[in-house]
């Protein structure tokens, strides 16, 4: 990772500056280091101290090699840190004058409980900025090769969480109308409750034969992909030895990674149908 990555030129009126007694709540992309955005980039180098969580690649730290890092995760089957205490912790190191970046997974308002810290954050008064991040459900979707809008599937996409609060399903959902009325739906956290969501949608009526994406880890170096359908989707998941952090989307989006697949065609491989959703025509004639 390199050091010595110099920001362009900037906005009008230069890069912001972190300032002390503030804290930057800052999105990390889902995990090629790449795609973190300028902003956060610029807020790493400036902090004191980078709190970050457990599905922030840690060699993004590098860029801040002047700043304490804190762990603020779950991983190895440690304790998760409580959300309250992370909140508290950030208004702490802010009212001591710290320049705070607080690096989140993907984007910080996307099922990352952003809202929730940056609310603690100015109910202590303490000044905050909000540096948006690629979100698993679509960059990590685009790094398979499967678009989350295309023009001949869908006109509107359902971002879905596969947990509650308590970490069950999430009851308060109405998986009936959902299933209605999603064109594409893409899930984050579902691995958990694989078996009880493909039930609820089949139940209402979604078809067992739609095509269904799995992609875990995505963006890294360990990226899988599985495709499935929302009938074989468990027995799939479970023969693949699949594991989170993964996204579900569910939809004929998926079909077209038959023909983006575009890391599979860097490495050589010939794209499997030029015409996945069967338009008999080329994508350029509408
Ligand atoms: C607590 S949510 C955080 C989502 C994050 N704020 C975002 O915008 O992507 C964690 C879930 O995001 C999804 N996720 C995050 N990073 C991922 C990745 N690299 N590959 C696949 N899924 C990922 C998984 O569903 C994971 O269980």
């Amino acid at each position: 990772m390199s050091e010595s990555l110099t920001l362009p030129a900037g906005p009008v009126g230069g890069w912001p500056e972190l300032q002390p007694g503030w804290v930057w709540l800052c999105g990390a992309g889902p995990g090629d280091p790449g795609l973190l955005t300028l902003h956060a980039v610029n807020g790493l180098r400036q902090a004191d101290v980078v709190i970050y969580d457990a599905l922030v690649q840690e060699d993004v730290l590098s860029w801040a090699p002047q700043a304490e890092h804190i762990y603020a995760g779950k991983r190895g089957g440690k304790p998760s840190a409580k959300q309250r205490d992370i909140s508290l912790r950030l208004v702490e190191l802010a009212q001591e004058g710290k320049r705070v970046l607080r690096l989140k997974g993907g984007d910080p308002f996307v099922f990352g409980r952003g809202g929730e810290e940056a609310q603690t954050l100015i109910q202590h008064g303490v000044p905050v900025r909000i540096i948006p991040g690629i979100s698993a459900g679509i960059g990590g979707l685009a790094y398979a090769g499967i678009p989350v809008t295309h023009r001949d599937v869908n006109q509107s996409v359902t971002f879905v969480t596969g947990h509650d609060q308590s970490g069950n399903t999430p009851g308060s959902l109405n998986w009936k109308a959902i299933a209605e009325g999603a064109q594409v739906l893409v899930i984050y956290m579902g691995m958990k409750h694989v078996a009880q969501i493909a039930g609820a949608l089949l139940d209402a009526g979604r078809p067992a034969d739609e095509p269904v994406a799995v992609v875990s880890q995505a963006t890294t170096p360990d990226q899988k992909v599985l495709e499935t359908t929302l009938g074989r989707m468990v027995e799939d998941i479970a023969g693949s030895g699949m594991e989170p952090p993964a996204i579900l989307c569910i939809g004929r989006s998926v079909l077209m990674r038959q023909v983006l697949d575009w890391q599979g065609l860097a490495a050589g491989e010939a794209p499997r149908n030029l015409d996945p959703l069967g338009r008999g025509r080329p994508a350029e004639v509408s």
